[in-house]
């Protein structure tokens, strides 16, 4: 059986040089209400395995008992979250006190609506308090209760706001809750940092889900193929790594490309991996590129174009002039195409691919650039 998982969101066989981001979220758990990883962000491009390490993180919080509300972006997540999620884990580990609430549950300077019986329930309660009770529940077992939500950049600004301003409430009460959100870097940047309403997770822990290094790469390719009942040759190895670059999601296509070659053969070798790699290039194209670049403007795929003349880093004078426009003007582009995080800054005046592969792809777009000296 191919072990690799080249699908979205999928854990792979081996989930190689995210132990550290992993751990440090278990650390803010055992080190109770305001330890600084109770608010986590992860940010990367698509297939930086974001997803995989909010399941990880998740799963962290499940074995130490920790109620885990899991979701993904999409219309009416508050919503969701008072009518469907919390209630269900209300009625599970609080069933007699569903609808006991006091004071400390209504916002501060309203007087507190307050009430013992079940036959005085109220119409619709708010999220704040439907968490500080399902927080307050697990809290007596000695655990808590972790949200999650992938995708963030696409929550609607209202639920985030909603949601930071609840969360917040519940640090600044102690309250066993914690919070991890991941989500594309520039949109992240976008919609939560330049949203003054949100200063709560302008503070969370922001980190990087970044690309792996040769040695983590090898590993998270070995590991499930000799687990898997195979061997791989210590040159096709380095060779798969050479074409995985160090991205987690080629990790998995690459892998389950050259495994499927010859599936019985007991080792895998060279020419495994190199009847492998085009079609893994291909993949990559097909499912990352291309909708990266869909969500760009013509002008940030020119300045691609442009930079993808060269065959390494580009100076931005170059650019600015491929492009015909002014050093201002380009550096406008530059700034998001950084945010992006699809273009890096490998010094001073120069640009660079950030993904791998994505020169060659835009290569193959064929964009015309308006030439200046033409
Ligand atoms: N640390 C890792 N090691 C190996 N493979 C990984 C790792 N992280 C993610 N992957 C693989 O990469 C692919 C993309 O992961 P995913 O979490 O869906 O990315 P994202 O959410 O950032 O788009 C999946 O096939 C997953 O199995
Ligand atoms: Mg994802």
């Amino acid at each position: 059986m191919n072990p690799f998982r080249p699908t979205f969101g999928t854990s792979p066989p081996a989930m190689v040089g995210r132990d550290e981001l992993v751990d440090e979220f278990a650390i803010a758990l055992d080190d109770g209400p305001g330890a600084p990883g109770r608010a986590t962000i992860y940010t990367g491009p698509r297939g930086s395995g974001k997803t995989v390490l909010l399941n990880a993180v998740e799963d962290v919080a499940r074995r130490r008992g920790w109620i885990v509300i899991s979701e993904t972006a999409a219309g009416g997540l508050v919503e969701r979250l008072e009518t469907d999620h919390l209630p269900t884990i209300l009625a599970d580990i609080a069933p007699t006190s569903s609808t006991r609430l006091t004071g400390i549950d209504a916002p501060f300077g309203l007087g507190g609506a307050s009430w013992e019986h079940d036959s005085d329930p109220p119409p619709s309660p708010s999220l704040r308090s439907l968490l500080g009770r399902a927080a307050d529940a697990a809290a007596a077992n000695g655990t808590g209760v972790l949200l999650t939500i992938d995708e963030i950049h696409s929550v609607e600004p209202a639920d985030i706001r909603e949601i930071a301003t609840t969360i917040q409430h519940m640090f600044r009460e102690d309250r066993e809750v914690a919070i991890v959100v991941a989500g594309l870097p520039d949109l992240v940047e976008e919609r939560l940092y330049q949203d003054a309403a949100i200063t709560f997770l302008r503070r969370a822990d922001r980190h990087r889900v970044g690309l792996l290094t040769p040695t983590m790469t090898a590993e998270g390719l070995r590991a499930p193929i000799e687990q898997a009942g195979r061997q791989i040759t210590d040159e096709a190895l380095s060779a798969a790594v050479d074409v995985a670059a160090g991205y987690p999601f080629m990790v998995q296509v690459v892998g389950h490309a050259t495994w499927r070659q010859q599936p019985d053969a007991p080792v895998i070798e060279l020419h495994d991996v190199e009847r492998a790699a085009t079609y893994a290039i291909e993949r990559v194209g097909q499912l990352v590129h291309a909708p990266s670049l869909a969500g760009l403007s013509t002008r940030d795929r020119d300045f691609l174009a442009a930079m993808a003349l060269d065959d390494g880093p580009s100076r931005m004078a170059d650019i600015a002039h491929r492009m015909g426009v002014d050093k201002n003007y380009a550096g406008q582009y530059r700034r998001r195409l950084l945010a992006s995080e699809l273009v890096d800054a490998p010094s001073r005046g120069h640009v660079d691919f950030a993904l791998p592969y994505l020169r060659d792809y835009v290569r193959g777009l064929d964009i015309e650039l308006d030439d200046p000296d033409a």
